[in-house]
Order: structure tokens, then C-alpha cells, then sequence
């Protein structure tokens, strides 16, 4: 190992805890902005000497990138997903890439369940009204929602944020379903979850709740059939990727009355702006890709991207790794690497 400190580039102002931990041991050059990305061009001239990549969700880290990388051997994803990676790409040119998960459980799992009550018991849609000067005297059915308590809440995506979503469904005496890939015994044993197939899950689910990963298999897997299959009463969350919704659907069922009701996280296309059919929904509540966001879970995360970096660049074992096995399947990569590996 060389004793020169490694050139880092990061995408982002990150909080201080992140920046300090890259400053001890890097180079570090910064787009030091903290609300504005990084525009295309100065991301590519920004990487051309780096060893090292922090990018955030809203790069796209693609063969272009990698070409204009050549000295890249980690990038380091301040993001529990990687769709804005091509994995593949980095793993061919022997690229480490590293995400943020655990860090961002509990916190992403409660704000499911903000959209999920504030959806169910019309929440946003009651401020209005009251905003709007129309709330009229008390009446029986005012504002009627539907309950949340002893309903059937169906998670699809079994990972570690959906399994945070099951478990707060125990203290709402709710009946816990879920769908994913392969069964997950381990989900089912923490949770008391059942397993159902995903049409049986949007059939039987008072509560649809999606975490699953993007993926080439999981994008546009909810569109107007899986719609039409849900409840007139049932209501829709999705925490995870918006281009695993056909949205133009999504606004067409919702105008329809099946689903009731929606909690949407996140968008085909980030930010969406105030002309987005979906905000002209009474039954639409959006908020913008805020799951991970509490200073504290977002500290934790860029300090856990800032340490996965640090640790690929002097050789030290990564925290959570993405395409170790992969690599290491190629033959790529140092065996230091490998011994930090964990299945998080
Ligand atoms: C946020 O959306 C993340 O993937 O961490």
C-alpha cells in the first residue's frame, strides 16, 4: 500500500462527522454544495483522478463515469439502494461499491407508517380543508377514514425496512403478510408474517406497503391490473424506488377510488414540482423522498459511506459491500477486502 492519502471525490457537502473522517486519511475533493447536485460535465472532470467516489442517489455512476475514472477502485453509495449504479460496470473494471443499509431501517420503517396513518385517517387532506376555511360543523361521516388497528397490512419487499414495517404492525394487533422473491423464514420468525404470492398479497392487504429494491424485475410491477386487484378500502405506500410504479396508473386508480388511498415517498421522476397530477389527489399524500431523513440517520449514513471508503482505499475490511462476492468471484479485488465482509 502506498503511504500517499488517497484522492477522494464527493458529490455532496456531507454533514461533518463524514467530512472529517475523509479529511484524516484523504485527499479529499468536494462539489461543495449541499442542496444543488453536481452537474454532469464537473462530475466527470471531478472523478478523472480519483481513487475513491462518494456519490449520493442523485448521480448516475455509469460506464461514462468509469471511463472518465480511470485510477476509480470504490464507490461508495451514501444510499441504501444502488439503482443509480451500474454494478455490473464497476465489477467488470474491478470497481468496489459499497450502500448504507441498517443505518436507515427504523427511521425509513417510520415513515411508512407516517404515510400509512396520515393516507388512512386523511390527514393532510383534513389540514387543508381547515386551511381552506371549509370545515363546516361536526357530522357523522366527516372526514371518515379507514382503520389501522386489527387491519391487514401486506408488505411487498422482505428485506431489512420492510421486516422494520412488519414488526411495528404487531403493536396495531394487525394481520402481517408479505411478498418477495423467495420466502423469508427469518422475516417470518421476527415478525410472525405470512407469506403470500403477490396477487393473493394485493387482494388480501388492507395495507399494501412497498420496500423492495429497483431492479430490471421489479420496475413497473405496480400498474393498473395490480390496481384493480387491491380493495376499494385498501391503501397504497410506497418507501422505495418511484419507477417501481407505473405513476400514470397510479393517478388513473386513485382517480377511480381503488386504491382509497396513497402515501408516495418517492416519484418516477425526482422532485416532482406542484403540478404533478398526483398532488391534485385528495387521497394522495406526498412528501419528498424524506424516508431516511432525521439528522441522525442521515449523519449515519455518510458516516458509513465515508468509513466503507476509507477502509477500500488503505485496505481495511468494508463495512457493507455490494459486489464483494462478485469480485472476488472474478478474482478481483484485495483479500483484505473480503475478510470485512457481511451479510447486512
Ligand atoms: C434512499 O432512498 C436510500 O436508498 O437510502
Amino acid at each position: 500500500m502506498s503511504s500517499a492519502r488517497p484522492t477522494v471525490y464527493v458529490t455532496r457537502r456531507l454533514p461533518e462527522p463524514a467530512m472529517r473522517l475523509l479529511a484524516e486519511t484523504c485527499l479529499v475533493s468536494l462539489w461543495d454544495e449541499v442542496e444543488r447536485p453536481v452537474p454532469r460535465d464537473k462530475f466527470l472532470r471531478g472523478v478523472a483522478s480519483a481513487e475513491g467516489l462518494l456519490s449520493l442517489l442523485t448521480e448516475r455512476v455509469d460506464a461514462e463515469v468509469l471511463a472518465a475514472a480511470p485510477r476509480l477502485r470504490v464507490v461508495a453509495n451514501m444510499a441504501v439502494g444502488y439503482d443509480n449504479i451500474d454494478v455490473a460496470a464497476c465489477t467488470a473494471r474491478g470497481v468496489l461499491v459499497t450502500n448504507t443499509p441498517d443505518v436507515l431501517t427504523e427511521t425509513t420503517a417510520d415513515l411508512a407508517w407516517a404515510l400509512m396513518l396520515a393516507a388512512a385517517r386523511r390527514i393532510v387532506e383534513g389540514q387543508r380543508m381547515i386551511e381552506a376555511g371549509a370545515w363546516g360543523p361536526w357530522h357523522p361521516l366527516q372526514m371518515v377514514g379507514v382503520d389501522v388497528y386489527g387491519a391487514t397490512l401486506g408488505v411487498v419487499g422482505a428485506g431489512r425496512i420492510g421486516g422494520a414495517v412488519l414488526r411495528r404492525g404487531r403493536g396495531f394487533a394487525m394481520r402481517l403478510l408479505y411478498h418477495n422473491r423467495h420466502p423469508a423464514p427469518a422475516l417470518e420468525a421476527a415478525t410472525g408474517a405470512v407469506y403470500r404470492p403477490f396477487e393473493d398479497l394485493l387482494r388480501e392487504s388492507d395495507f399494501v406497503v412497498v420496500t423492495a429494491p429497483l431492479t430490471p424485475a421489479t420496475r413497473g410491477m405496480l400498474g393498473a391490473r395490480e390496481f384493480a386487484l387491491m380493495r376499494d378500502t385498501a391503501v397504497f405506500v410506497n418507501v422505495a424506488r418511484g419507477p417501481l410504479v407505473r405513476e400514470d396508473e397510479l393517478v388513473a386508480a386513485l382517480r377511480a377510488g381503488r386504491p382509497r388511498a396513497a402515501g408516495l415517498d418517492v416519484f418516477e421522476r425526482e422532485p416532482i414540482g406542484p403540478e404533478h397530477p398526483l398532488l391534485s389527489l385528495p387521497n394522495c399524500v406526498c412528501v419528498p423522498h424524506i424516508g431516511s431523513a432525521t439528522l441522525t440517520t442521515r449523519t449515519r449514513m455518510a458516516t458509513l459511506a465515508a468509513e466503507n471508503l476509507v477502509a477500500a482505499l488503505t485496505g481495511r475490511p468494508l463495512l457493507t459491500p455490494v459486489n464483494l462476492t462478485e469480485l472476488a468471484a472474478l478474482g478481483r479485488g484485495a483479500p483484505s477486502w473480503e475478510r470485512g465482509a457481511t451479510d447486512r
